[in-house]
């Protein structure tokens, strides 16, 4: 079976339904707003630098991408190509040197910190390798703290258990992230990153310590978002998750190759 087929199959065995058809998705772009190949994300000439004493690292030196509306993207490069420090400075959690980034035509570079925290949390979903989840709080709250945090509406009760039974933990939504295995944390994470239906997922690594089978879980989850006519980006060294990706920007030494 193909790549392609077997991330397909994994998204109907996690869902429980079949593929989108070309309508359903284009019916989720238009509930999103998003219209199919509108640039969601842009950056432009990206530089950061680091100065340690004498020291100077070139983490990003002029790097540019655009993101569209349906597009699955992969960043790849060896440790230290500067993969991270981009994918933060996407986000808007860390600001470049130089450069500006946009988020559906709003400037989130050069912004005061509480501004761009107020556009990430509406329109950006981050997910990390580890460390996405809070241990005091259960799946639930989170999702319920991400809502409030970005000053949706409490939306239907119900709402929270579909998104966790989206990512196949229905049953979890009183358990606390400690009593999860690591699969099922990873899978947490994604759906607190998406309790906002974000424009943009921006993944870390989001594989890096997860085995095979649940990578293709998770890319099967990122595919279904992609279908559905978000944008997601993804940093990964992970030879799956660039084949699962429609496009891969590759860097090194801080640079598009
Ligand atoms: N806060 C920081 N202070 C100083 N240097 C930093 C900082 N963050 C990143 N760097 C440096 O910037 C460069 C790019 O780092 P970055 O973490 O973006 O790489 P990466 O491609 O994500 O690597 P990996 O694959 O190991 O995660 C590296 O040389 C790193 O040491
Ligand atoms: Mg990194």
């Amino acid at each position: 079976m193909a790549h392609g087929e077997r991330l397909g199959a994994m998204a109907e065995v996690s869902r429980g339904e079949p593929a989108l058809s070309r309508r359903e998705a284009e019916s989720g772009r238009r509930e999103a707003g998003l219209s199919q190949g509108e640039p969601v994300l842009e950056a432009r000439s990206l530089y950061r630098f680091f100065r340690a004493g004498d020291e100077e690292t070139l983490a990003l030196q002029g790097v540019s991408l655009s993101l569209s509306a349906g597009e699955f993207v992969a960043v790849s490069g060896p440790s230290g190509s500067g993969k991270s420090t981009l994918l933060a400075c996407l986000a808007g959690l860390d600001d470049p040197d130089g450069g500006t980034v946009r988020i559906l035509g709003e400037r989130l570079s050069h912004r005061p910190e509480p501004e761009r925290a107020r556009l990430r949390s509406r329109r950006i979903g981050v997910l990390m390798q580890t460390g996405n989840l809070l241990a005091h709080l259960t799946l639930a709250q989170h999702i319920v703290l991400c809502r409030r945090l970005a000053g949706r509406p409490q939306r239907r009760r119900s709402s929270v258990k579909e998104l966790l039974a989206s990512v196949g933990l229905a049953d979890h939504e009183h358990a606390y992230p400690g009593r999860l295995s690591g699969g099922e944390a990873a899978r947490a994470g994604l759906a607190v990153a998406l309790a906002n239906d974000p424009a943009v997922l921006l993944a870390d690594e989001p594989t890096g310590e997860l085995d095979t089978a649940t990578e293709l879980q998770i890319l099967a989850l990122l595919e279904e978002r992609r279908s559905r006519g978000r944008a997601v980006l993804v940093a990964s060294h992970s030879p799956a998750v660039t084949a699962a990706a429609g496009r891969v920007l590759k860097l090194r030494d801080g640079k598009a190759i």
